[in-house]
């Protein structure tokens, strides 16, 4: 599908909803670009343990945020994959970023205001010739309040963890149900309850709730959504 008219789609919600995977798909059938904004937070967090700015359970902001100008982030589309691969630092993060650790970390490390500020300045770039489907929390809210196309995602916390538990068993990390649900719980109540840009439905986000809905259906919603509201060509 050919949309006629270049805009931005901004995708968010809560953890583990399957965003990326929507974004990712919709941004495919549109010939769009993908940006999962989650990965440059955790990308971030990443960082802050391999510089060991998170140890013992202490963040040590004031060094994280002195260092920040160190970190260049960028996105680079692999072909073979099919998906737009983030790149910290010119080396290429994939696993890495999806580990407990970095799960259990990265809504405390996107708290850190100066971490937002970077981050949603590279996303506006990201979005300035549109054509883009991005994915996050604040997207809709904060990166392009001016996005034509906003998705605002939930599901049961319970489907959600029974996905995202079978995701990451599938890329061989090694975690409970138990452990997958306390996490994404807990990242709910950080990501909506924090000082800034806390995750909020846009005013004029569409809701989608994909407990009972699969893959396929839910990228057809979007679609007849989309269809519904902008010129297209088949
Ligand atoms: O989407 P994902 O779960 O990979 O995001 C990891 C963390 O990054 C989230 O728990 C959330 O705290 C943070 N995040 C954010 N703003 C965004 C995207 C993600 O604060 N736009």
């Amino acid at each position: 599908m050919r949309l006629l008219t270049d805009i931005i789609i901004a995708v968010d919600g809560y953890s583990s909803c399957g965003k990326s995977t929507l974004a990712k798909n919709l941004a495919h059938c549109l010939q769009y670009r993908h940006i999962d904004t989650g990965a440059m937070y955790r990308a971030v967090t990443y960082w802050c343990l391999e510089n060991h700015f998170i140890k013992n359970n202490d963040i040590y902001t004031d060094a994280i945020v002195k260092r920040l100008n160190e970190i260049h982030i960028e996105f680079h589309f692999n072909a073979l994959s099919q998906l737009n691969e983030l790149w910290l630092n010119k080396k290429l993060l994939t696993n890495e970023i999806r580990t407990p650790i970095v799960s259990a970390y990265a809504s405390q490390i996107s708290q850190i205001p100066e971490v937002r500020q970077k981050m949603v300045q590279l996303q506006k770039q990201m979005g300035k010739n549109k054509r883009i489907v991005m994915d996050g929390r604040d997207i809709g809210t904060v990166v392009f309040p001016e996005a034509e196309l906003k998705i605002f995602m939930t599901a049961d916390p319970n489907i959600r963890a029974k996905r995202r538990l079978a995701e990451l068993q599938e890329k061989g990390i090694d975690v409970t149900f138990d452990e997958v649900l306390k996490n994404i719980e807990e990242r709910d109540y950080l990501d909506t309850h924090r000082e800034i840009s806390p995750l909020r439905k846009a005013d004029d986000a569409l809701v989608l709730d994909n407990s009972n809905m699969s893959k396929t259906e839910q990228l057809e919603w979007i679609l007849k959504q989309i269809k519904k509201r902008f010129p297209y060509e088949d």
